[in-house]
């Protein structure tokens, strides 16, 4: 008998990681301070999808528009990013971790790409949780990206506009693989979703979590699917009891 899926638990979570900043500050130390203690955070949110059988993780953690900061803290970061993969590598390996990228890869350095690929290659055949990496992503940069390849591959008679559904679109977004997410969570305080999965996020439940993002815990992600667990996703039907979640 084939297993059914738990419908309380969401199959894709995405985390708008924000607070790091404020986090530093509140301590008198550098901003990239918080941005080190949110890397701790991730390897818990890690650990807890794994726990709690979530099947995708996506983490937003630099934005196209997060170019505008001091090359300092984009230097930060732009490092801080490949380290961690690189030092939490083995264990993802073990853990049965597949890494994958969003956002616009072709302008990161040579340092970056190569972590990247390394990573893909050595968990590509891991199947128990995805954990999606927005890097240098945005979502009207990626919807941007897709409408230019949909022109030119119209123009090249690789498809028609007739064949231009929303099946289609989603098939020229960066996320293309994976599901929606069923769930997004912005620690940090701030209401809104600052240029993340805005396609994707069409029937997202949200979760705004006051909490700064280096303060947030295991359990902080427990109660999250706990909420999510209790939420009526309609879809636009009125009768919500046997909907999919
Ligand atoms: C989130 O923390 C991480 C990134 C955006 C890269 P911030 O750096 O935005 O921290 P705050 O919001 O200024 O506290
Ligand atoms: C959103 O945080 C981006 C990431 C978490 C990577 P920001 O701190 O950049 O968002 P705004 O500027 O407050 O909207
Ligand atoms: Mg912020």
């Amino acid at each position: 008998m084939s297993k059914q899926a738990d419908i309380s638990i969401p199959r894709h979570i995405g985390i708008i990681m924000d607070g790091n900043g404020r986090w530093a500050e509140k301590q008198g130390k550098p901003r990239s301070f918080g941005h080190n203690a949110g890397t701790e955070s991730v390897r818990r949110v890690v650990e807890a999808c794994l726990t709690k059988g979530v099947k995708y993780l996506t983490l937003y953690t630099f934005s196209t528009e997060n170019n505008k900061r001091p090359a300092e803290e984009i230097d930060f970061l732009m490092n801080l990013v490949p380290s961690t993969m690189s030092r939490e590598l083995n264990k993802l390996k073990e853990n049965g971790v597949c890494i994958h990228t969003i956002g616009d890869l072709l302008h990161f350095n040579n340092m970056v790409a190569d972590c990247c690929r390394q990573s893909f290659e050595e968990t590509k055949n891991n199947d128990k949780l995805h954990l999606i990496i927005a890097m240098n992503y945005s979502s009207r940069s990626e919807i941007q990206r897709a409408v230019s390849k949909i022109c030119s591959d119209c123009k090249n008679n690789v498809i028609t506009t007739d064949d231009i559904s929303e099946t289609l679109i989603s098939s020229y977004l960066d996320t293309k693989n994976f599901p929606d997410p069923d769930l997004i969570i912005r620690t940090g305080g701030e209401y809104r979703l600052s240029n993340f999965m805005m396609w994707q996020a069409s029937y997202s439940e949200l979760l705004f979590v006051d909490k700064l993002w280096p303060d947030f815990t295991k359990e902080d992600l427990y109660d999250a699917i706990g909420s999510y667990s209790h939420r009526d996703r309609r879809f636009g039907l009125i009768n919500n009891k046997n909907n999919e979640k």
